[in-house]
């Protein structure tokens, strides 16, 4: 958390007085419980004291890769930033220090409720941003809205925020039981739910193996079909115990795995809950979409930097910037992927994942038309 993330929360009053939400032992467990990390201006030692363990405080976000990013896009005061992935406005805040005075920052997301928190987190730090519930394949409408000749720089920080991750009732996380939603935007009409239900059993083979490099995806997707047939999957957990079974594990076999590989062993079901979470919001046809109108919505010296988590992603990302230097739309890209020091992944091990690449349009100018 940067110096103004502090700040906005420094004036705030702390929450009206409720009865502490029981739970069983010293610590709370479940995200619910969590009340001091929900209200962490009131109990700054807990941050310090998550943080110092690599933890993120329930409810909250540490940007990744910042000074890297911070480096390569080179915001400048008066310039026109639009983050498509403003999340909790870590990020955000960081640009908005760098095109101070004169600059202007558009954030966009498709999380109403993130949105919200973020709205108010960043007027308490008394920045002007102009906050759009929009997906960032929507770009070019957000320009014209805006009444721009074009933006400075476009960055995207792909896939879902901490917040999102923590909270079970958004069924992204594989570590709690919850409604296997899924959905980023509550708009969408299907659920993680109703994706399991519909989809063929081919097509979920198809998606665990091409979207999340899954080796038992044939095993798991006949699982799913044969036990659908007999009762919905609808939660996390169950969904969970269906990925155990089609591995041939159980809890005991997998603390077993996770003791002899120091715990670094990647859980049974993150590979399943991965291709589900980018089927559902369709993920990939997002960013093929901002990659493709990017060019156009650049201004003359205009730069694009993304992070992206997982190779599907990065393939894209990569792929679209050096068609785009080969065709002379862009001047410069990457020539290496960027990715996280040490001490940010021990800092923050959700890093870990984490690729940043960049691509800047030429000074004469930008392709013509979306
Ligand atoms: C990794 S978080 C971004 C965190 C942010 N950079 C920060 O420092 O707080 C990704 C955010 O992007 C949003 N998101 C994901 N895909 C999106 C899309 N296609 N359009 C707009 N927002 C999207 C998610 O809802 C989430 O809030």
């Amino acid at each position: 958390m940067n110096e103004q993330d502090r700040s906005d929360q420094g004036g705030r009053q702390p929450p009206p007085h409720r009865r502490r939400p029981r739970y069983q032992g010293t610590h709370p467990k479940s995200y619910a419980q969590k009340y001091k990390e929900h209200h962490l201006a009131a109990y700054p030692e807990i941050e310090a004291h998550l943080r110092a363990k690599g933890i993120t405080p329930a409810g909250t976000h540490v940007p990744i890769l910042v000074e890297e990013v911070m480096a390569c896009l080179a915001p400048r005061p008066g310039e026109v930033v639009v983050d498509g992935t403003v999340g909790y406005g870590g990020h955000a805040l960081e640009f908005i220090q760098r095109i101070s005075p004169g600059g202007k920052l558009i954030g966009l997301d498709v999380d109403a409720a993130e949105l919200e928190r973020t709205r108010q987190r960043l007027g308490a730090a008394g920045v002007h941003v102009n906050l759009y519930r929009s997906n960032f394949a929507g770009l070019a409408k957000i320009l014209r809205q805006e009444r721009l000749d074009g933006f400075d720089i476009i960055f995207a920080d792909l896939g879902v925020s901490s917040m999102q991750i923590d909270n079970p009732q958004r069924g992204m996380s594989y570590k709690h039981d919850g409604p296997l939603d899924m959905r980023m935007d509550d708009r969408l009409q299907e659920t993680g739910a109703d994706l399991l239900h519909r989809l063929s059993e081919q097509d979920l083979a198809q998606a665990l193996r091409v979207l999340a490099d899954e080796p038992d995806h044939e095993k798991i997707s006949h699982l799913i079909v044969a036990r659908r047939a007999v009762e919905p999957i609808t939660r996390t957990a169950q969904l969970i115990r269906l990925v155990f079974e089609a591995k041939g594990l159980n809890p005991k076999t997998w603390r077993q795995q996770q003791r002899d590989a120091r715990s670094h062993a990647l859980h049974p079901a993150a590979r399943t809950f991965q291709a589900l979470r980018i089927l559902v919001n369709d993920e990939l046809g997002a960013l093929r979409e901002l990659l493709r109108v990017a060019p156009y919505c650049l201004r003359s010296g205009g730069r694009i930097g993304i992070i992206s988590f997982h190779s599907g992603e990065d393939r894209l990302v990569k792929q679209s910037f050096r068609d785009g230097l080969r065709q002379g739309v862009y001047e410069a890209v990457a020539e290496d992927v960027i990715v996280p020091q040490r001490e940010e992944v021990h800092a923050n091990p959700r890093s870990a994942s984490a690729k940043f690449r960049w691509a800047r349009i030429g000074a004469t100018g930008r392709p013509k038309r979306a």
